[in-house]
């Protein structure tokens, strides 16, 4: 039997966080070819015609060529075993996103050498900083003329507020590139297009003449003149720092051409931690080595594989060792549950999984016992709420022609909703018949629609709302939730949320100040809280 410390202490489970097109479909298929998965690089982005994107599960992403829902692989590289989970990189993407970071120990983060940090980096990134998560940085397209590195650095520090620790350094870029200096193992990786492996040279340092022979003048000075500049103005590595996100070791290369990715996979095998302490509800930490099973569902999706016709809770396992068929505890249901189907996620297969470890995400079949952020144990309570929601920026209100199928848009509804892929709020005055959702991005809307149509047979029409704000009143004194049939000052129009709470839709967030002036023994929250 795997000594169950060992098995915890080689798991690794990260993200990928990157604005759409800075390449990171292109770089998670290099980073399984590199994990011995495909066998080829390039087996993954599916185009017409060839295979269909590894973590691409639903036909509209299939058809479109865009991941909107995120999914888990796992495999082994250099003794560990990875959990790779993948974010939805679509410029307009939903809570499926921030929420996924919650199950991950660390980051890399993706940014095009020729554009910076971007819009939608920016946005996960503050969710890695909340969780203060390590991370690593792969400047992509070095292929391609971009920035300055320096300015891309500076980008990096002043925009995220973090510091950045280049471990390569680029020789040149777009047609001039060579190859990387490793600035820890004095070595330079040449690289040449078309080539898999690099050519290795060893050097005294950064200013070994061997350097200079591989690149004309104007760029070896300055590739010299960063050397210098990096060595006394950007301090040393200092893991207590990366491993509380605030320096990110910084590499650079080219997905499409595989530079630099077997040196990225290689700072990740030496700095990425293991799976971390989760705090539970009582604040008391839940240790990954902790015996006793405990773990939370992140993320719920319906439907994954037509074949199967089901919906999947995906679980990620805090402490002790998850057995397939075991009887586990349900915190909210107050609940005993036999876990018999469970799987973990391997390029376009899912496997039955039999054990899986602290750190590690499996996918349990479930027939409707999940929410989102339930928390299941092997016995003991506990309870994680850690789970953030995210305030809806998009309204609209959701209707059907034919009465007969109004439950059925209901029932439909209210699935999606807990899976999380959608808010749900109801106006008391016309009730669930006509629902209202909520979602972060606009592409929600057109997965919504597709989804009730795809799977529930539903002809749905979409009446866009002006609203833009979602604010979850609460007394001020105590903190508990309005009751519903309390009203506000202040003419605010009232809704319930899926779980009865009562929540005031708003135009503009100023109207806000308004009511608050109105209802001063009220706070208004952004989120409803689980
Ligand atoms: P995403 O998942 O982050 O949205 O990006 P994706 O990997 O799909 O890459 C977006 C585009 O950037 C693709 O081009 C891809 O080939 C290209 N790309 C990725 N890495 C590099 C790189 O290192 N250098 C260069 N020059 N390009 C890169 P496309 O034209 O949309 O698709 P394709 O026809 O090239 O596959």
């Amino acid at each position: 039997m795997a000594d169950f410390k060992q098995e915890i202490a080689r798991r690794r489970t990260f993200a990928i966080i990157s604005h759409p097109d800075a390449g990171k479909t292109t770089i998670t298929e290099k980073i399984l070819f590199h994990g011995g998965v495909i066998r080829e690089a390039g087996e993954v982005k599916g185009k017409s015609g060839t295979k269909a994107a590894t973590s691409d599960w639903m036909t509209m992403e299939k058809e479109r060529g865009v991941s909107i829902t995120s999914s888990v692989m796992q495999f082994d590289y250099s003794g560990l075993r990875i959990n790779l989970l993948d974010t939805p990189g679509h410029k307009d993407f939903g809570e499926d996103t921030y929420r996924t970071l919650v199950a991950a120990d660390s980051a890399a983060m993706l940014i095009d050498a020729a554009k910076g940090v971007e819009k939608q980096t920016r946005k996960l990134f503050e969710v890695c900083k909340k969780r203060q998560l390590p991370i690593f940085t792969f400047a992509n397209k070095m292929d391609r003329e971009g920035k300055d590195p320096l300015e891309l650095i500076d980008d990096v520090e002043s925009t995220l507020g973090i510091r950045c620790y280049p471990v390569t350094w680029p020789i040149g870029m777009g047609d001039r590139f060579v190859g990387l200096y490793h600035r820890l193992e004095k070595k330079v990786y040449k690289y040449t297009k078309g080539q898999v492996a690099a050519e290795i040279l060893e050097v005294s340092g950064w200013d070994d003449p061997v350097i200079e022979s591989l690149t004309e003048k104007e760029l070896y000075d300055k590739f010299c003149e960063d050397m210098e500049l990096l060595d006394v103005a950007l301090g040393p590595f200092e893991e207590a720092e990366f491993r509380s996100g605030m320096l990110s070791p910084m590499s650079f290369g080219s997905a499409k051409n595989n530079w630099g990715v077997d040196l990225f996979m290689e700072q990740f095998r030496m700095w990425a931690p293991g799976p971390g302490i989760y705090q539970a509800d009582d604040l008391s930490p839940v240790d990954p080595n902790e015996k006793s099973f405990a773990g939370f569902v992140f993320k719920i999706q319906a439907n994954m594989d037509k074949r199967h016709r089901d919906r999947v809770a995906f679980l990620r396992v805090c402490s002790g060792q998850f057995e397939r068929g075991m009887k586990v505890k349900h915190q909210r249901l107050g609940r005993d549950l036999r876990l018999s189907y469970a799987n973990q996620f391997q390029a376009h297969e899912r496997d039955t999984v039999d054990t899986a470890y602290a750190g590690d995400i499996v996918g349990i079949v479930d027939t409707g016992n999940f929410q989102i952020g339930d928390t299941i144990t092997d016995g003991k309570t506990l309870k994680f709420s850690n789970m953030p929601r995210f305030a809806p920026e998009l309204f609209a209100r959701l209707s059907i022609k034919d009465p007969l199928k109004k439950k059925q848009l209901q029932k439909g509804i209210r699935q999606l909703a807990e899976e999380g892929a959608i808010q749900l709020f109801i106006d008391p005055i016309v009730g669930e018949q006509e629902p209202i959702v909520g979602v972060v991005g606009e592409l929600q809307f057109e997965v919504l629609l597709y989804r009730l149509n795809d799977e529930y047979r539903l002809d749905v029409r979409l009446e866009r709302l002006p609203f833009s704000v979602a604010r979850w009143p609460r007394k001020k004194e105590s903190g508990e939730p309005l009751p519903l049939n309390d009203g506000l000052n202040g003419g605010a129009k009232i809704y319930s949320d899926s779980r009865d709470n009562m929540v005031v839709l708003l135009a503009r967030e100023w109207d806000q100040g308004w009511l608050e002036k109105e209802n001063p023994d009220v706070e208004f929250h952004t989120t409803a809280g689980l």
